[in-house]
This record gives structure tokens, sequence and C-alpha cells, in this order.
């Protein structure tokens, strides 16, 4: 059975083919497979400026980053912590082409760079450099400093040996724990001085821009206890909180100290303060020689259960220190969460969290399970200028339980599935998601079915699901899991799709293991509708050229999304 929203077809038809020579002709144009150029695409190149230094631009509570002048859509992937030594890069560059990477996201390693006090070693940043361009990819380089997951093990080694100049944390029994001390001026002084020499570098020699945007540390914060507890951090947590955090947060100025100013969130908010405000000094050194945007990685606290730490690692831009983070280091441009978290709800939750006025959101890495590959449209959905899952490369080790696969074919098929399909037009779904005529969701886990006696068939329908609605004025778009149109799901919580206005009634659209159909909605509601024409194909230069007209089963019950990076240009109409 037909739904009902074909039926209108025979009607319309009937109506559209009588009429005047004009409207005839009219419909020839339309139908005509002529490029035509894209909307989105007229304004993407004057929209901003044009300065080609990579930069975050933001407009109405939205943000772009603009690459080469335009919005840019960063398809990312990131390498294990040690591939980027240039013995492992083999094992790199055939994983990204098959992933259809724009961008990779690879370390520098502070060790490597400065491994005698101020003797510089630029030769692994040349040699990433070199092979990126040749692999035609663009880079995000993660500087390995004083912080690598909490500690300070990428450190050169003459720091490691001078342990009193360059401390680590002091736990509440005075035990040190193994995270670096944000309160060492040796070691902000190091810091600031190494990541000074590396952006100077990369202003020197990177006149291409194949670095777009660098990481500065890598998930710093501690783990296994709160707060620096040594004399210098006593000190300062009984003084006065900075004014311009008090100002930031909407406090009144006075010189209470941290307890009396944050009661029982004081430890936590005062290691925040602190961590923040040593890599925004970094972040501030390196980008008064080379304004590249910057970011910090958080990981995360559970979005959904607010423990304190040590449950979590203490000190990070966590979701509940993002305001003091901002105050504390405003050369950091970002703050994005590393999301290994599997649960649909906490999943959604840390992308609504980052996406804020003043945080353009960024994946920068998620856990490489196949299943998380559908989040990629859902950090579309909320505004993403990138997403990259973490650990794609052949270099045989894996964060995964020992036994499990380094690297599956499976797991490298569900991420390629994405970018082939955006591969072509990250400019025109970056510039899209701009002015906001963008949205993108995921398909949720359906609770579980009791088993029935009479569920004899694997074709047998599930429960009704109601479609998920994206709604676009006069239209919407539903978008639907199961086999029919708002019936059943997948197996497995798969599926994902993207509807992005081009025009009044037009629209571009893709997912995968997906139907999305419209309806009319707003001033337009209930009048009867039609797919004037869906057109697959990709976008060249700007221009969005067809390949093929779909119609017949290819639209009839929907536009159904299987397996395949497909890609189609819709029109509808009323009558
Ligand atoms: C998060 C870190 O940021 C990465 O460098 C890496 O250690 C992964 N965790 C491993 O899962």
């Amino acid at each position: 059975m037909r739904p009902t929203t074909c039926k209108p077809l025979l009607l319309l038809t009937k109506e559209v083919c009588l009429p005047l020579k004009w409207g005839y002709l009219l419909l020839l144009l339309l139908t005509t497979l002529i490029p035509r150029p894209v909307s989105a695409q007229s304004t993407a190149r004057t929209a901003l400026s044009t300065d080609s230094l990579p930069r975050l631009v933001h407009k109405n509570g939205r943000h772009a980053l603009s690459v080469d002048g335009a919005p840019y859509l960063m398809l990312g992937a990131q390498v294990h912590n040690s591939s980027a030594w240039p013995a492992m890069l083999p094992k790199v560059w055939p994983v990204m082409a098959a992933l259809h990477v724009n961008t990779v996201e690879i370390p520098v390693y502070w060790e490597q760079f400065e491994p005698q006090p101020g003797r510089f070693d630029y030769s692994l940043t040349d040699t990433l450099l070199a092979q990126a361009r040749t692999h035609n990819v663009r880079l995000i380089l993660l500087w390995f400093g004083t912080w690598k997951n909490g500690s300070a093990h990428y450190m050169p080694e003459w720091m490691k040996r001078q342990p009193q100049l360059y401390p680590n944390v002091t736990g509440k029994d005075g035990k040190p724990i193994d995270s670096p001390s944000p309160h060492a001026p040796a070691t902000l002084a190091a810091d600031i001085k190494a990541f000074s020499a590396f952006m100077a570098h990369l202003k020197a020699v990177d006149r291409q821009h194949t670095v777009i945007m660098v990481q500065v540390e890598n998930e710093p914060g501690m783990w296994g206890g709160i707060r620096d507890f040594s004399p210098a951090a006593q000190r300062l947590f009984a003084a006065p909180v900075p004014a311009q955090l008090l100002k930031a947060l909407g406090k009144p100025a006075g010189s209470a100290g941290w307890r009396d100013t944050f009661g029982d969130n004081a430890d936590e908010f005062f290691h925040a303060w602190s961590v923040g405000y040593f890599i925004g000094q970094v972040a501030a050194a390196g980008k008064a020689i080379y304004p590249l945007p910057l970011y910090v990685n958080a990981a995360l606290r559970d979005p959904i259960t607010f423990t304190r730490p040590p449950a979590y690692e203490s000190g990070g831009p966590t979701d509940n220190v993002l305001d003091i983070w901002k105050a504390a280091a405003p050369a950091v441009d970002l703050l994005a969460p590393d999301i290994y978290m599997n649960e649909d709800s906490r999943y959604l939750r840390v992308l609504e969290h980052y996406n804020r006025p003043d945080n353009a959101l960024l994946v920068p890495e998620t856990g490489n399970q196949a299943g998380n590959a559908r989040y990629f449209y859902a950090a579309l959905g909320n505004g993403a200028i990138g997403f990259s899952p973490f650990g794609l490369d052949y270099a045989n080790y894996a964060a995964a339980p020992l036994g499990t696969p380094a690297l599956s074919a499976e797991v490298l098929d569900a991420f390629a599935l994405n970018y082939r399909a955006f591969e072509p037009m990250t400019r025109e779904v970056a510039q899209l998601n701009f002015e906001g005529k963008l949205q993108a969701v995921t398909e949720s886990p359906q609770p579980a079915v009791p088993a029935s006696p009479t569920v004899t068939s694997p074709q047998t329908p599930g429960p009704k699901i109601q479609p998920q609605v994206l709604k676009f004025g006069d239209w919407e778009a539903t978008v639907a899991y199961g086999p029919r149109e708002g019936i059943g799901a997948n197996p497995q919580p798969i599926g994902r799709a993207m509807v992005a206005q081009l025009g009044p009634d037009e629209f571009l659209v893709t997912g995968a293991f997906a139907r999305v159909n419209f309806r009319t909605a707003g001033a337009a509601s209930g009048k009867a509708w039609q797919f004037m024409r869906v057109e697959e194909g990709q976008y060249q230069n700007g221009l969005f050229k067809p390949t093929r007209i779909w119609n017949g089963d290819e639209t009839d019950w929907g536009l159904r999304f299987t397996s395949a990076p497909q890609v189609v240009r819709v029109s509808l109409y009323t009558r």
C-alpha cells in the first residue's frame, strides 16, 4: 500500500499535465538535468573574510571553521598515540584514504621536540607536514606537552629528571600524584617556550595552512585526586578568588577565598581554574606568534549522574567548569569533548553541553566502534565543525580490550560511509550548518520488545515507532528506520539522516539505514504535496551535478538510504 502522501500524485499529475502550455514548459525546464548553483554555495565564498588563515567565525550563536576563507567541515580521524613517528606513518595514510578523511589529527611529542633544553627538533613536524601534503589532507596537530591524559609523560627527559623544578601535584594526603602541578612556574615557562617555538616554526613553514588547528595539551587535569595540595597551591586556595573569574561568573567582587566562594565545589573549581589558567598562558603565547585556532580536549564526567572527582579527571574542561575555563583561558578558541560514552542519552547530552553560543562544537575524539559512526550526524545536528574517531591506523594497537582486532573492516566501513557521502560537499554542508539550515539526527536504541510466540519471521514489523521530525517552516522532514515508514527499527541503532534546506521547497538529503519523507506543515499544513524531482548526485566545484533522477520505488515510500553513500537534491511542491 502506498503511503497517503503519495496519493495526490495521481490527482496532481492530471492537473499539472492538463493546463496551459506555459505550465508544461515550466515543468520541462524544472526537470531538465542542468546543474544549478546551490543557494548555500553562492554565499559560501562571500560570507567570510578573505583572510586565508584558518579561524573560527561566529554568527547568531552558530560557528564555522573557516579554512581558505570559507566554512570547512572537518571529516577527521585521530591516530594512535605512538603513530606519529616516521616509521609508523606508512600505517597511517592508507587508513586515512580508506576513510575518506580530509583532516588527520596527529600528535607532536614534547619529548621529541625538545630533547635538550632550548634545542628544538623540527624534523618530525616537517615530516608530518610533507606527508600530509602528499596525501592531500589537512592536519590538526596535538601538542602533547605538560599534560597528556592528566600526566606529564611526554615531558622531555631532562625535565623528568628534575622533579623538584617540574613537580607533580601533591594529594590531600601529602603524597605525589602522577599529574603535573599547574602551580609550577618552571613548567609553565618551559611549556610556553617550547610551544612558542613550535608555533613559530609552523608559521614559517606552513604558508599553505596544511595545519588548520592545534590542540594545546591533551586531556589536561588530574586523575586520582581533586586538586593540588602543595604549599603553593594551598596559599592560592586561601587567597581571594581572582576578580577575573568572579566577574565572568557574575559573582560580586570580594576578597573571599575559594572555599567561602564556592563551598563544596571549591576544590574542583580551583583545579579547573589553575589548569585552565596555565594552559591559557601557553595558548596565548603561541597565538601571539601564529594565531591558528586552538582548542583543549576534555576527558568527560558523566553528564547524567554528575559524580565528583576522583570519579572523573579533575581540572579539565568538563561540562560543569566550561565557564571557568572560558574565563581562565580566553586564548583557547574552543573546549572539546572526547566522547567515549556509548549510551545514546549520554552521548547526545554531551553534544548539547559543548554546543554553546560561546563554544563551537568539535568532537576531536570518539570511540572507534562501528556503532559510533552514526553520531557524526548527531554532531552535525548540534552544529559541529568537525568529528574524529580515535585510533584509526594500522599500528596494530587496540585501545579496546585485548583480544579484539586492532582495526576491523567493519569499523572502517562504518565511518567511511559517512565521509564518502560528505567528502564532495564539506564546504556546502559547513555553510548550511553555519546558517542554521541543516538538521541531522541518529537512530536511538529502542526498548526491547518482549518475545512473542506469534513472531515467526524477521520480516514481522516491530512496534510502531514515531519518526523523528525535522521542522523547516512550511515543510517537515520525517526520519524513520524500520522496514516501513514509522514501523520498527534497524536491528542495531545505526540509522542516520541529514536534511538541509536549499530553498523554500528544495532540500539536500543524505543518510544511511534510514528513510526520509516529507510532509506539509505550518501555513501549508494539510496541503497535498509531492516530490517534483529527486536527483541523486554530488557537488563538484560548488555545483550539484545530478547523475540520475529517483522516482517510482525509490521515492514512493520515502527516500530510502541504505549502505551506499548517496546524496539527493529534492524539490517539492504543493497543490
Ligand atoms: C583519550 C586520549 O585523549 C587519547 O590520547 C587516548 O589516550 C585515548 N583516550 C585512548 O582511548
